[in-house]
């Protein structure tokens, strides 16, 4: 048994994920644009990924930009795909150095060239990091992440004897385990095409902060949640 209480206490815990929500709101209740928002958006993520780590959790993944998110106004979407760029940029050492291993889930095809270029450096120079893997679903669609993987399936086989565990193997990330807890911030109460395939057992939290705020005590809220649960996967309760 593990000396740590920290890392007893969160041992069924693996996975968290996040649709990171309410930016925008957080923006207008200041009448600041919402790209200002993001950016608050931005200090929360670095918060958050130092808070993980520290708990010993292995996996956070992000939902920072989905394949319907195009359909925003222009200038918005540009500004979000620099400060993805800034980000990226301006974190992979600091990643690197704190053994955070960064990779991306998406349509990686469908994002501009120079921060596709950038994501692909990123996952280069922090792929030894052993602490923390922290995905980043950019131009991310939970169906589209199905159809792109029954495409694959047909392109090499007859498609006979497809079982969970053979589908799997064509999604984005397969090593990745499923999300143990999926978060939504802001309010809203929905999926929005986040991890589809591999968010059907993920427990569900729910809270009224918006992302910009979120802090160290609000994902701390969600685990003692998560940690709460019974888990049943479909069988009876333990
Ligand atoms: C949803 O809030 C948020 C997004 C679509 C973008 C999320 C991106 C970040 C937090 C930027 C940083 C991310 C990384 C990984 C560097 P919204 O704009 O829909 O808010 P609203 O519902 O209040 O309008």
């Amino acid at each position: 048994m593990s000396d740590s209480p920290r890392e007893e206490i969160f041992s069924s815990l693996q996975h968290i994920a996040i649709i990171m929500d309410g930016n925008g709101r957080w923006a207008q209740r200041r009448h600041l644009p919402r790209l200002l928002g993001h950016r608050a958006g931005v200090k929360a993520v670095e918060r958050i990924v130092r808070a993980t780590t520290s708990y010993h959790i292995p996996y956070l993944s992000l939902y920072a930009f989905s394949t319907e998110n195009w359909k925003r106004p222009q200038t918005e979407v540009k500004g979000l795909m620099s400060l993805f760029k800034f980000y990226i940029r301006k974190k992979i050492d600091e990643l690197r150095e704190e053994g955070v291993r960064l990779r991306f889930a998406g349509r990686i095809q469908g994002v501009p060239d120079d921060i596709r270029e950038i994501m692909y450096q990123a996952e280069n120079i922090t792929k030894d990091g052993e602490r923390l893997q922290l995905i980043v679903c950019l131009n991310y669609g939970g169906r589209q992440e199905i159809l792109d993987a029954i495409q694959h399936i047909v392109r090499e086989s007859d498609g006979t004897d497809i079982t969970d565990e053979t589908f799997r193997k064509y999604l984005y990330l397969p090593d990745v385990p499923d999300p143990d807890l999926i978060i939504r911030t802001s309010g809203e109460q929905r999926l929005s095409n986040f991890w589809l395939w591999q968010g059907a057992y993920s427990e569900l939290y729910f809270t009224s902060v918006l992302w910009p705020d979120f802090t160290e005590k609000t994902l701390k809220d969600a685990i003692d949640s998560f940690e709460k649960r019974d888990r049943r996967y479909g069988g009876i309760q333990s």
